[in-house]
C-alpha cells in the first residue's frame, strides 16, 4: 500500500507494481481514496471525512463496490461516460489503464497525477488532483493527449467523475433567470438522469449554476449532515449529470457541454478540461459553503484578502443620461455619504454613433465629448478632489451593428456562415469573435487604452449582455467550427490574463446582464460579480441566500437602490434596503439627489457602520440561520470571524401579518464560552432594544437566540410593513 502524506510529498514518481494499492488524496479534514494498480483502470474507493490510518489501511476491503475513476466509452460501458472518443482510425472504443503516477508539492497543495493510456491506441489521459493543505478543497481536472497518427474526435470530455453511494441523497442547485438569479432548488435524487446545463455561450449562470451540493443524510440541513459540494470552474457552456442507475451509486459527471462542441484533437495536442473544485463537510450545507468561501478567498478570487470599497454606481440613477455635471453631482453625494468609489456605468462613449440607448456604439470606446467635454481624466481628477476613487463600465466582448467598429470589422463578429446574424440586446448587439487573436488584442486594448490614458481608474465594471446566438467563428477554419465555444473562452481567458499581468491592482467586476457570470471560472481575474440586475431588497434576500451557497459575501455586489424599486416596483423603506445590502459587498445604485436629507443621513450612518463590520462580513465565516425559502416569514444569517471574537447578525422579516408568530432564531458559529456584547446597527427605533449593550454568552445565543421585536418602535407616521435588524456582537 502506498500512503501519501504531506511529509512524503516532494516531486517524485511512484513506482507501480502489478499489485493492488491505493492512494489517499487528503486535505485537513477530507480524503479521496483511489485504488491503483498498474495496467488497470483506477477506482474510487472513498470520498469523505479524513480517515484514521487504521481505517484507511482497510478501506480496500471495506468499500465494497468500486467505480472507475474516469469512465470511458467503448468496452463494458453501458453507463454514463466521462470520455467518448472517435479515434483517428475510426474506432469508438477506448479503454484506459494506469501507466504511472506522479506526486509533487506546490506552495499550498499536494498534486497527484494519474497517467492513463488506452490499451490499444497511443491515446493518453492524465487525471490531476490538487489537494489544498490549508482548506478542504480538491481541485481536479483532466488532460487528454492524442499521439495517434490522425486527429481524434472528442464527443464527451468531462472534467471529473465522482460516484456517490446511494441513500437518501438530496441535490441542492441554483436556478433562475435574468433579475431572478440564484434561486435555491432542493430535491431528492431519483432513479434516472438529472442534467443541469447552460448553453448561453458567453456567460453561464442566469438559468442554472455550474455548482451543486449533495446532502448525503436526507433533506439538506444548514449545519448538520454530510455534504459533498462541487463547482465546475468555467464561464462557458456546461453539463452536469447525475445518473442514478441500477447500481448502488449516483454517478456525478461535470464538464463542458459538448453540444455543438465536438473537439478535434490533433496529433500531439493536449486538451485540458476546466477544473472541478470538490469539497466535503459534515457540517451541512453551511460547512460546504464555508469551505468554498475559504478556498475562494484564499486561492481563487482576485484580491480575496483585500477589503472592497463602498461604491455608488450610476446605472439606476441616470441610466444612459450621462453628463459631466450629473457625474459631479453623484460624486459629491457619495463622497458626502462616506462612500469610497464612484462608478460611471453605460452611456459615456460613442463618437459617430452616440450611446443613448442599448442599440448603438458598443465597440466605439471613445469618450462622448458631447456628454463629457473634459473627458474621463477630468472625472478622475474630480473624484480625487472629493477623496474617492473612480470606476468605469465597459463591455469589450460586444459590438452593435450600429457602430464604427462593426462598420470597420464585420469579420470580427461571431456569425453562422451564410446566415444573417441573429441580433441581441437593442436589436443590434453582436458578440465579437474572441477566438480571433486580433479581437483578443482589441478587447485587451479597450482596457489598456483606458488605463494608459487614465491611470487613476480604480475599478472596471466588465459587462456582457449577449449569449452566443450565432454559432460560427469567422476566424476558425471550416473544420473547427465546433471549437467555437471553447475557443471563445480560451480567448476570453487570454485577454483576462493579459489584463491582470499589466494591471494587477485594478478592481474588476464581472457583470453579465446582472448575475450571469457568477462562476468560479472568471473569479481568478475578477474581484466580484454583480449578483443581479434586480436590486429589490426582498428579492435580493432570496437571491443572495442562494448565491452564498457557493460564493463569499466579499464577491457579491449588493446595492441600496431606490424605492419603488425599478424592477419589482415594490416600495421598501431605506432601513430594510440598507440592512439587506449590508450583508454583501455594500454599494449604492440610486440617484442620491432624489433622496431626502434624512435618508442621506441614514445612508451616511450605515456606510460608517458598514466600515466597522466590513472585515467580519467580507472575511468572516457565514452561518445561514433561517432560510427565506422556509416561508416562515423571516430570514436570518450571520458572519463570524475565524477567531470568533466578532460577529454580525442579520434578521429580515420577509412578510407581515397581524398577530403572526415568527420563529426565534438561534445563532451559530460563536464561541459558547465567550461573552458577547450586543449592539444594534442602523437603529431607527425610538428606544434601544432590550438587549442593547448587554453581554450574553455564545452558548446562550446559540441555544436560545434573541427575541427580536417584529416591528420597529418608531413614530406613528413612520410605521410600515417592513422590519429588519443588524446586530454587531463583540466578544469580551
Ligand atoms: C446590464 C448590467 O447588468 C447593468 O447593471 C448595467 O450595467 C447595464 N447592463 C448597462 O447597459
Amino acid at each position: 500500500m502506498i500512503r501519501i502524506t504531506s511529509i512524503l510529498f516532494s516531486v517524485f514518481c511512484l513506482t507501480l507494481t502489478a499489485q493492488a494499492e491505493h492512494i489517499a488524496i487528503t486535505t485537513p479534514k477530507t480524503a479521496l481514496v483511489i485504488h491503483t494498480q498498474k495496467g488497470a483502470m483506477p477506482q474510487v474507493l472513498y470520498y469523505g471525512a479524513r480517515l484514521s490510518a487504521t481505517d484507511e489501511a482497510q478501506i480496500d476491503v471495506m468499500s465494497g463496490y468500486r467505480q472507475s475513476v474516469y469512465p470511458v466509452y467503448g468496452l463494458n460501458s453501458q453507463g454514463e461516460c466521462a470520455l467518448e472518443v472517435t479515434h483517428g482510425d475510426g474506432s469508438l472504443a477506448t479503454s484506459l489503464v494506469l501507466q504511472s503516477m506522479e506526486t509533487r508539492h506546490e506552495e499550498n497543495a499536494n498534486i497527484t497525477v494519474l497517467h492513463l493510456k488506452d490499451r490499444v491506441q497511443p491515446f493518453f489521459v492524465d487525471l490531476y488532483y490538487k489537494a489544498y493543505q490549508a482548506v478542504d478543497m480538491i481541485e481536479t481536472w483532466t488532460e487528454i493527449r492524442n499521439d495517434e497518427k490522425k486527429p481524434a474526435d472528442l464527443h464527451q470530455y468531462a472534467s471529473a467523475y465522482l460516484p456517490v453511494r446511494r441513500g437518501n441523497v438530496w441535490l441542492s442547485t441554483l436556478y433562475g433567470s435574468w433579475a431572478n438569479e440564484g434561486r435555491v432548488c432542493e430535491e431528492p435524487l431519483q432513479p434516472g438522469m438529472k442534467v443541469i446545463t447552460n448553453r448561453d455561450g458567453t456567460r453561464n449562470s442566469h438559468t442554472a449554476h455550474a455548482e451543486l451540493m449533495l446532502s448525503l443524510d436526507g433533506k439538506p440541513q444548514e449545519n448538520n449532515g454530510r455534504v459533498i459540494g462541487a463547482a465546475l470552474c468555467y464561464s462557458g457552456n456546461y453539463r452536469l449529470r447525475i445518473d442514478t442507475d441500477d447500481s448502488d451509486y449516483h454517478h456525478l459527471l461535470m464538464g463542458i457541454c459538448e453540444t455543438g462542441a465536438t473537439y478535434h484533437l490533433k496529433k500531439g495536442e493536449t486538451f485540458r478540461t476546466p477544473v472541478v473544485a470538490l469539497t466535503y463537510s459534515d457540517e451541512g450545507l453551511g460547512g460546504a459553503s464555508r469551505n468554498f468561501h475559504k478556498w475562494g478567498r484564499k486561492y481563487r478570487l482576485m484580491h480575496g484578502d483585500k477589503e472592497r470599497k463602498i461604491l455608488l454606481n450610476s446605472w439606476e440613477g441616470v441610466y444612459f443620461n450621462i453628463t459631466e455635471e450629473g457625474m459631479h453631482q453623484m460624486m459629491d453625494d457619495i463622497a458626502m455619504m462616506g462612500g469610497e468609489l464612484f462608478v460611471m456605468d453605460d452611456g459615456w462613449f460613442g463618437s459617430k454613433y452616440q450611446r443613448n440607448s442599448d442599440d448603438a456604439a458598443l465597440g466605439d470606446w471613445q469618450t462622448d465629448t458631447h456628454k463629457l467635454p473634459n473627458g474621463i481624466s477630468a472625472l478622475c481628477d474630480y473624484a480625487a478632489k472629493k477623496g474617492i476613487k473612480f470606476g468605469i463600465w465597459i463591455e469589450p466582448e460586444m459590438t452593435n451593428t450600429t457602430s464604427e467598429l462593426y462598420e470597420q470589422h464585420p469579420d470580427w463578429v461571431l456569425k453562422a456562415p451564410g446566415y444573417e446574424p441573429e441580433r441581441g440586446r437593442g436589436g443590434t448587439q453582436l458578440v465579437l469573435d474572441l477566438a480571433n487573436p486580433k479581437v483578443q488584442d482589441f478587447a485587451f486594448e479597450v482596457v489598456d487604452k483606458l488605463m494608459t490614458e487614465n491611470p487613476d481608474i480604480d475599478y472596471i465594471k466588465w459587462d456582457a449582455n449577449m449569449g452566443i446566438q450565432n454559432h460560427g467563428s469567422q476566424y476558425l477554419p471550416k473544420g473547427e467550427q465546433s471549437h467555437t465555444y471553447i475557443e471563445y473562452h480560451r480567448g476570453f481567458e487570454k485577454v483576462c490574463q493579459r489584463i491582470r499581468e499589466k494591471y494587477p491592482d485594478l478592481t474588476i467586476q464581472a457583470c453579465a446582464s446582472g448575475g450571469a457570470r457568477a462562476n468560479w471560472g472568471v473569479l481568478p481575474w475578477f474581484d466580484e460579480f454583480w449578483v443581479s440586475d434586480d436590486t429589490d431588497a426582498l428579492q435580493r434576500v432570496y437571491m443572495q441566500w442562494g448565491t452564498s451557497y457557493f460564493f463569499p459575501a466579499i464577491a457579491m455586489g449588493s446595492h441600496i437602490a431606490s424605492s419603488p424599486n425599478h424592477q419589482t416596483f415594490r416600495t421598501i423603506p431605506l432601513k430594510f434596503r440598507i440592512d439587506v445590502a449590508m450583508s454583501g459587498r455594500l454599494g449604492m445604485e440610486i440617484q442620491p439627489k432624489n433622496m431626502t436629507e434624512e435618508e442621506k443621513t441614514q445612508a451616511k450612518k450605515a456606510i460608517a457602520e458598514y466600515k466597522e463590520i466590513r472585515p467580519v462580513v467580507q472575511f468572516g465565516d457565514l452561518y445561514r440561520l433561517h432560510s427565506p425559502y422556509e416561508k416562515d416569514g423571516v430570514a436570518s444569517l450571520m458572519y463570524v470571524t475565524e477567531t470568533k471574537d466578532e460577529a454580525v447578525f442579520y434578521w429580515w422579516k420577509t412578510e407581515t401579518f397581524c398577530n403572526q408568530h415568527l420563529p426565534r432564531i438561534r445563532m451559530a458559529g460563536l464561541n459558547p464560552d465567550r461573552m458577547y456584547t450586543i449592539h444594534e446597527l442602523n437603529r431607527i427605533d425610538n428606544k434601544p432594544l432590550p438587549f442593547e449593550g448587554k453581554q450574553l454568552s455564545g452558548r446562550y445565543l446559540m441555544d436560545n437566540g434573541l427575541e427580536i421585536p417584529y416591528t420597529h418602535n418608531v413614530d406613528y407616521n413612520k410605521l410600515n410593513a417592513w422590519s429588519s435588524r443588524v446586530l454587531r456582537l463583540t466578544a469580551k
